[in-house]
């Protein structure tokens, strides 16, 4: 007869210890707050970005948070990859080049990089488009690929990749709507792939999360987004990094070892709530068919 270990809770100190992760754009936002996360339940993780100085001195200031957080009883660290652009085959095959020849392993992948900007379809060319598309769907697709082939196929592995809420469409990111629409499909091929090697592959689609970082990118923009956007959530807020990097973690971790596929919205319900980035204008142009009445429609 075998015997089985005691059953212990995923929810423990030092969870990680031993396991090594890349977390991409793990520098700043969302990324910075995963790779803490990471650290701080033992971990090692890897962050990268293309601007490596940018990324070296991120992860010298999140190592500092990291001790602060757990008292110096981590054996986790955050450290800073080669500069990478996602969109770069050569530039991704050897940035998970490095963390296997630096750790010798690749436990979890998080492809966290990304983006987009603000722009009506009507006014969005084939190459802002084709832009958006290969960092978020290729990027994440290349990604993914490379840490398959190059660890996770003969060891197994844990992958996660954020996308956005995308339930409604996007009003004002036709773009980046469709590559995230399309990193979840491909989320849900590739989990039935790779099964058999025990690599396990789910998305995060956060709602609308405030990072500094994050509002930066949208300029002026921001505070009139922050303005309209915030009393037009279900939960009268938005959400905060540290609540997607604790879902992030938990599908990393055995503690969801039968998740497999699953796009986990971490959005406050705001998926079930319909709210146009742009406003939808009025138009004389909206027919009215059969026998509804005129101020129905107002
Ligand atoms: N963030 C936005 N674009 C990126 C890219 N091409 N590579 C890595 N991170 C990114």
């Amino acid at each position: 007869t075998t015997t089985q270990k005691p059953w212990q809770s995923v929810f423990r100190p030092n969870l990680f210890t031993g396991k090594v992760a890349l977390v991409s754009g793990g520098g700043t936002g969302i990324g910075r707050s995963i790779a803490i996360e990471i650290a701080c339940l033992g971990g090692t993780a890897v962050i990268a970005s293309r601007d490596e100085e940018k990324c070296k001195l991120a992860a010298e200031e999140m190592n500092k948070q990291v001790s602060i957080t757990t008292n110096n009883n981590s054996t986790g660290k955050i450290i800073p990859g080669p500069s990478c652009s996602i969109r770069d085959e050569d530039q991704v095959e050897n940035l998970i080049a490095f963390v296997i020849e630096k750790f010798h392993r690749l436990d979890y992948l998080v492809n966290n990089a990304g983006g987009q900007f603000v722009c009506s379809a009507e006014d969005l060319s084939g190459k802002g488009f084709a832009a958006v598309v290969d960092t978020n769907l290729k990027g994440t697709f290349l990604m993914c690929r490379e840490a398959y082939t190059q660890y996770m196929r003969d060891h197994g592995g844990s992958i996660v990749n954020i996308t956005l809420g995308n339930r409604n469409g996007l009003v004002g990111m036709s773009h980046s709507a469709a590559a995230r629409a399309g990193i979840e499909n491909m989320t849900a091929t590739l989990c039935n792939e790779w099964i058999e090697s025990d690599v396990r592959i789910n998305c995060v689609r956060p709602g609308i999360i405030f990072t500094e970082s994050g509002f930066k990118n949208y300029g002026a923009m921001g505070d009139e987004f922050l303005g309209r956007v915030i009393p037009a959530q279900p939960a009268k807020r938005l959400g905060s990094p540290e609540e997607v990097s604790s879902a992030v973690v938990w599908l990393l971790s055995e503690g969801s070892s039968y998740v497999t596929g699953c796009i986990l919205a971490v959005d406050g319900g705001s998926a079930y709530h319909f709210l146009p980035l742009l406003d939808i204008p009025d138009s004389p142009h909206l027919p009215v068919y059969g026998t509804l009445p005129r101020k129905a429609m107002l």
